[in-house]
């Protein structure tokens, strides 16, 4: 089959891990003769160098004229002046609310050859296998008002935390059904004893479990979560929560799994459904890593493993994503190690080289 992919790399380390995830879908294309054409956009700093904006017309263009959208990251140093007028990370946030993607599925797999990576004990991530559906399009990263403003007692900033029941709904739902398909657990975090916003989640949630009686929903508030997450984390199954806080969990879970650059994420408008083709955005959890940019030494798999989502999500391939699953986890298991994830005595490999590893693993039938 043939698919149209739209390539947003952005800055820093993004182009760097976002080539490699591009070679292992053509390395999938080459192995179950699929055909991808590729067309590459500017997002971020490098649209503001180029263009004076972090998301142009064009690229808009592309995410709407793909089969999906695999992205790096966006940001840096070079942009982030508090009086900048224009941010890298508007880009990003205008293109997830343009392609209208609420739910961002980050799932969290600790692979046991890592336990020694890891800066956890071997036996509390022993078993770990989690996913943080993270509310994507709402809350203090879009709603109304927010800005900086001089008043009589000196300037103010603001930020607007609003959530609709129809917004808290559409994501719950992505919760319980992956949650149906796995261990049928579902962890609903807000801050429901402070936050109205968080009472209203916590409401909407309570009333979906009905319509899910095989579901277990729990409610943990997030200061708790976050620290139940290194204390219990394989007692987790699905974790549900708002954009904010789904952002600070998902980072700390990736310790869990030994580094950042192993995480993917799929970002989709609705429940995601294996085997059909529907339009998504993927991109590996991490940032645009300034104090490694530039020096070939970031970890490609978050990108690689965004690819296996984009194809399973968006491409309806399921063989597929397994196919570059099981290679990430057979070049992980015969001690591929770039320098976050490296152990002493295993000399690290470079971005390329794990991409090499990765692709040819993935054509030896993965
Ligand atoms: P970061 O995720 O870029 O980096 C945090 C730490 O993790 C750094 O030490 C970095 O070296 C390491 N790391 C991240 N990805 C890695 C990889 N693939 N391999 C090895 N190590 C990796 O977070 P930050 O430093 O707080 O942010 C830097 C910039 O990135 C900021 O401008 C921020 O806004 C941006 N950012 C963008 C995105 C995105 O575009 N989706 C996500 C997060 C941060
Ligand atoms: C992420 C990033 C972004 C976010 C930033 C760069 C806007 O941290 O993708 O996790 O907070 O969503
Ligand atoms: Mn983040």
């Amino acid at each position: 089959m043939e698919f149209n992919i739209a390539v947003l790399g952005g800055d820093g380390i993004g182009p760097e891990v976002t080539d490699q995830g591009v070679r292992a879908l053509e390395a999938v294309g080459r192995a179950f003769g699929h055909s991808f054409n590729l067309s590459y956009g500017d997002i971020g700093g490098i649209s503001i160098d180029k263009h004076g904006i972090p998301l142009t017309d064009e690229t808009r263009g592309l995410l709407d004229s793909n089969d999906a959208v695999l992205f790096g990251a966006v940001g840096g140093p070079k942009w982030d002046s508090p009086d900048a007028k224009v941010r890298p990370e508007m880009g990003l946030l205008d293109m997830r609310a343009h392609m209208g993607v609420f739910a961002n599925i980050r799932p969290v797999k600790v692979y046991p050859w890592l336990a020694e990576s890891s800066v956890l004990k071997p036996h509390i991530i022993e078993g770990v296998d989690l996913v943080v559906v993270r509310e994507l399009t709402g809350g203090l990263y879009y709603a109304l008002p927010r800005g900086r403003r001089e008043t009589p007692n000196g300037i103010v900033g603001e930020d607007t935390m609003r959530y609709t029941e129809g917004e808290i709904e559409r994501v719950v739902r992505v919760g319980f059904e992956l949650a149906m398909g796995r261990r049928k657990k579902l962890t609903s975090v807000d801050k429901a004893n402070v936050l109205e916003c968080s009472r209203l989640w916590r409401a909407v949630a309570t009333r979906m479990g009905e319509e899910y009686p095989d579901v277990e929903l729990e409610h943990v508030l997030v200061d708790n979560c976050a620290m139940q997450l290194i204390q219990r984390p394989a007692s987790f199954d699905v974790i549900v929560s708002e954009n904010t806080f789904g952002d600070i969990l998902s980072d700390e879970a990736s310790v869990l799994a030994a580094s950042l650059g192993l995480l993917p994420s799929a970002s989709l408008a609705g429940v995601p459904v294996v085997g059909q083709r529907s339009g998504g955005l993927y991109e590996p959890i991490h940032g645009t890593a300034p104090d490694i940019a530039g020096k070939g030494i970031a970890n490609p798999t978050g990108s690689i493993l965004s690819v296996a989502l984009m194809v399973r999500y968006s491409l309806g391939l399921t063989e597929e994503g397994a196919a570059i699953e099981r290679a990430v986890d057979k070049v992980l298991e015969q001690n591929a190690r770039t320098a976050d994830i490296a152990t002493e005595g295993t000399e690290p490999v470079s971005t390329i080289e794990m991409g090499d590893r990765i692709i040819a693993a993935i054509e030896s039938g993965g």
